[in-house]
């Protein structure tokens, strides 16, 4: 029965996935909080006070989101010395498609890059799209005993009323990719992953099949409630990290690094403060790219990795929270 699938690994000799190669891209244009002090009634402190950000990075006309995953899914296949037509499937992790039905940005992706031997989905879990990809992705991959490429890819830019102050000062454009290998040890070991879809009219865009096409309307912009949202993130930060050690048997000391999701500074130091640990525990980029929503996580990952600060066996915690409301993360052991 199992000779329609020849894919698919029924006895895996490798049963486990890990991350053999990390990318990411943001767009070459660069918008200062001092920028936006030009056109809006803000300022470059109550921006960098609130919320930690000191600019972002933002597409270009005839830039597109797809364009920046491209660039991200590159580099880490580059550095996972792998080439595209490896890969048995490109998760595209997005709440910015290029399209709003389709064609998927991963399939564009898929396209580009030559992975002629891969399926290719989008996953939207708003900025929790990583930690919700990675999972899915470590079973495929093991599953399959083939790479497969997860990519989170966001341009926030083009959602956003640039004369909303609280809402286009919180967001940039960005995408990082990861590409996951079979394995005989367990690098991905574990994921949380949940919601409350209760609380969607925190963070809503409204078109899609609810409304009407009558071609008529403009392109609305995302509303925000950030005050309803960010009790939510930190509790649900605080509740993911316990649970992933609590279900491994690990205590906090035996995690060397903590990757959240980049939507407030003030929100990481709420958490950390609960927690009864210094922010520093917590890795942060978001003065230099802003909320650049799924693909925070991974845009971070691979700065620490960049930098040289993971060694081998480090384990990894990363944290997410979103629209939907979403939250989730993942347990890694660096074994690259
Ligand atoms: N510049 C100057 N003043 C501002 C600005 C601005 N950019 N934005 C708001 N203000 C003003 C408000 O108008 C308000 O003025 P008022 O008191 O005269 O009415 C005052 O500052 C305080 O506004 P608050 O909304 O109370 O500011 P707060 O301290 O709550 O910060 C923020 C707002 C930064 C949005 C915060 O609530 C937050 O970060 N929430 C979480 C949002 C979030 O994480 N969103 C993304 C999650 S999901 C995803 O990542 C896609």
């Amino acid at each position: 029965m199992f000779a329609k699938f020849p894919m698919m690994n029924v006895f895996p000799q490798k049963p486990f996935a890990r991350i053999a190669g990390l990318g990411s891209y943001l767009p070459e244009k660069v918008v200062t909080n001092h920028d936006l002090e030009a056109s809006l009634e803000t300022t470059d402190e109550w921006i960098v006070s609130h919320t930690g950000i000191h600019q972002r990075h933002v597409v270009v006309e005839g830039q597109n989101c797809a364009d920046l995953g491209v660039m991200a899914s590159k580099r880490a296949l580059e550095d996972a010395g792998i080439s595209a037509d490896e890969l048995c499937m490109v998760i595209c992790a997005t709440c910015t498609a290029d399209y709003e039905n389709f064609p998927t940005t991963a399939c564009l992706i898929q396209g580009a890059i030559g992975a002629v031997n891969a399926g290719a989905v989008n996953l939207n879990a708003a900025c929790t799209g990583f930690p919700y990809a990675l999972a899915f992705a470590r079973s495929y991959c093991a599953c399959h005993g083939a790479p497969v490429l997860v990519v989170a890819a966001e341009v926030f830019s083009r959602l956003l009323d640039w004369h909303d102050r609280s809402t286009c000062i919180l967001f940039g454009d960005g995408a990082g990719a990861t590409v996951l290998v079979p394995s005989e040890e367990p690098g991905l070991v574990d994921e949380v992953l949940g919601a409350d879809g209760t609380e969607g009219n925190a963070l809503i865009r409204l078109c899609g099949t609810s409304f009407p096409v009558d071609g008529a309307q403009g392109v609305p912009f995302l509303q925000m409630n950030g005050k309803a949202i960010f009790p939510f993130a930190v509790r649900t930060m605080e509740d993911v990290i316990y649970k992933l050690l609590e279900r491994n048997n690990f205590k906090l000391s035996d995690i060397q690094h903590i990757i959240p999701h980049q939507a407030n500074r003030r929100i990481i130091e709420a958490v950390a403060r609960h927690m009864g640990v210094p922010v520093a525990r917590f890795f942060l980029n978001i003065a230099q790219v802003a909320n650049t929503s799924s693909a925070s996580v991974p845009i971070a990952l691979d700065d620490l990795y960049r930098a040289g600060s993971i060694q081998s066996g480090d384990r990894i915690l990363t944290i997410g929270f979103g629209a939907g409301l979403t939250f989730g993360g993942n347990l890694l052991v660096w074994n690259k």
